[in-house]
């Protein structure tokens, strides 16, 4: 065990929600500040963007998110300025405990969309990945098993603190689940930390998502992740499409990329 993870264990949950809020403020601030100050394309009122910052903030103490504040508040941000014209669902691959899902529930409410779950509610698979430090310099390992959440558990969290009722669970590995899947597709959130399942992500969403949508990775901190979304030939040759403009990669765990599907040059 780490010696963060053996601090981390040891100290005693408020005193440690405290410190990653006050680690964070900075970043944190100002993200709630352009939620709450901006309207936004789908019509949310001042209160309604207030009240979604205080659930997050409350569903981060109740429920174990490994997310920053600032990232799905930024998520949350864009979803809401999205062109009401573009049509389609909000998918989440990676929910762990359900703390973001229940996040993008209330998201998914306020812009009348669905959100689609997808997870092995098994943790990671079976894997020969190298994983080591990432671009903030703590070390990562993702064994077959870590991460795992049961669904029962996921579900619970997101009726306990989001919306239920927007939400629908697609239960086995992302190669399997994602392939046979047919709605529009509006917004992707990809936050699986390993090559090969966002491989998976990227090559079943991407090339089907509606013109206008927004693809984002929460895993551009880990070096092996940057190098997969900079490849250019994953993209032409895997996924069929050229490399499209990321904001963020290299930079930030965030990484934004808009969905207008170019034909990659064969
Ligand atoms: C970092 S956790 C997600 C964290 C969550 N989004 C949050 O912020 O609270 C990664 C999740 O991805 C899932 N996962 C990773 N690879 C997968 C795959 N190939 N198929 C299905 N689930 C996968 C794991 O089960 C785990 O729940």
């Amino acid at each position: 065990m780490s010696l963060r993870h053996r601090i981390k264990s040891h100290t005693p949950w408020p005193l440690h929600y405290l410190y990653r809020k006050v680690y964070y403020f900075p970043k944190d601030f100002v993200a709630a500040c352009a939620l709450v100050f901006h309207g936004t394309r789908t019509g949310t009122t001042f209160a309604e963007r207030a009240a979604l910052v205080r659930k997050f903030y409350s569903i981060s103490y109740y429920v174990d998110c490994p997310h920053t504040e600032h990232e799905i508040l930024t998520i949350a941000r864009r979803i809401l300025d999205l062109d009401p014209g573009v049509e389609g669902t909000i998918i989440e691959a990676g929910a762990f405990h359900g703390g973001s899902t229940a996040k993008l529930s209330l998201v998914a409410k306020l812009s009348h969309r669905t959100l689609d779950v997808f997870d092995s509610f098994e943790g990671m698979p079976e894997n020969r990945e190298m994983h080591g430090k990432s671009i903030y310099g703590r070390e990562h390992h993702f064994p077959k098993g870590s991460h795992a959440v049961g669904l029962d558990e996921v579900k619970g969290n997101v009726t306990r603190y989001g919306v239920a009722s927007v939400a629908r669970y697609h239960k086995g590995w992302f190669s399997e689940t994602m392939p046979g899947f047919r709605e529009k597709i509006a917004v992707v959130c990809v936050n699986a930390d390993l090559v090969q399942s966002t491989k998976d992500c990227v090559k079943n969403l991407y090339p089907r998502m509606e013109r206008g949508g927004i693809f984002f990775s929460q895993d551009g901190h880990f070096p092996w992740i940057i190098s997969l979304l900079k490849d250019d030939a994953f993209w032409e040759k895997e996924v069929g499409v050229k490399k499209p403009p990321m904001e963020g990669l290299g930079a930030s765990k965030l990484v934004t990329i808009r969905a207008d599907r170019r034909p990659a040059m064969r």
